[in-house]
């Protein structure tokens, strides 16, 4: 496990672009934390390290958006916060896409999802630190 304090919107958005370029594909990231605590900052980051052009915009009331990447791969960002059941995430086709290796998928309130994350997920969570531009990051995998 590690931890990392975030002092800025940039900084949160630096990490998620350095942490995109080590993803090859296949990857499932669990964002936890409060509102406002950072996780679609860190997605913004991620779509800028896998080249999107395209404007990040929080998926909240169709759960989740794919987004092209070279080689064939997409990404995918769900933000589960209005979920209502978890049998919708069946309907959305949520295991297939976490199956696919091609994909690399982001899921903010991933504790909506927690049957369907894969063992070898990387946990992100991220908490407010004491002054109001301060985050706390930390990152872990089981397996
Ligand atoms: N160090 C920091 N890292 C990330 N965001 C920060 C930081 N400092 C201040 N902020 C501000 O906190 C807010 C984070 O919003 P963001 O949408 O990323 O949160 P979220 O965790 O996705 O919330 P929600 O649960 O509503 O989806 C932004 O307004 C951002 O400017
Ligand atoms: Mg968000």
């Amino acid at each position: 496990m590690i931890s990392v304090i975030s002092r800025s919107e940039e900084e949160t958005r630096r990490m998620g672009e350095n942490v995109a370029k080590l993803l090859k594909g296949g990857e499932v990231i669990a964002l936890s934390g409060n509102l406002g605590s950072g996780k679609t900052t860190f997605v913004k980051g991620l779509a800028r390290g896998f080249g999107i052009r395209k404007a990040i915009t929080s998926p909240t009331y169709i759960l989740f958006r794919p987004y092209k990447l070279r080689r064939g791969r997409v990404f995918y960002h769900f933000d589960l916060y209005r979920l209502k059941s978890v049998r919708e995430l069946s309907e959305l086709g949520l295991h297939e896409i976490l199956e696919n290796g091609k994909n690399i998928v982001a899921i903010e309130w991933p504790q909506k999802a927690k049957k369907f994350l894969p063992k070898g997920t990387i946990h992100i969570r991220f908490t407010h630190g004491k002054k109001p531009n301060e985050r706390l990051v930390t990152i872990w995998s089981k397996k």
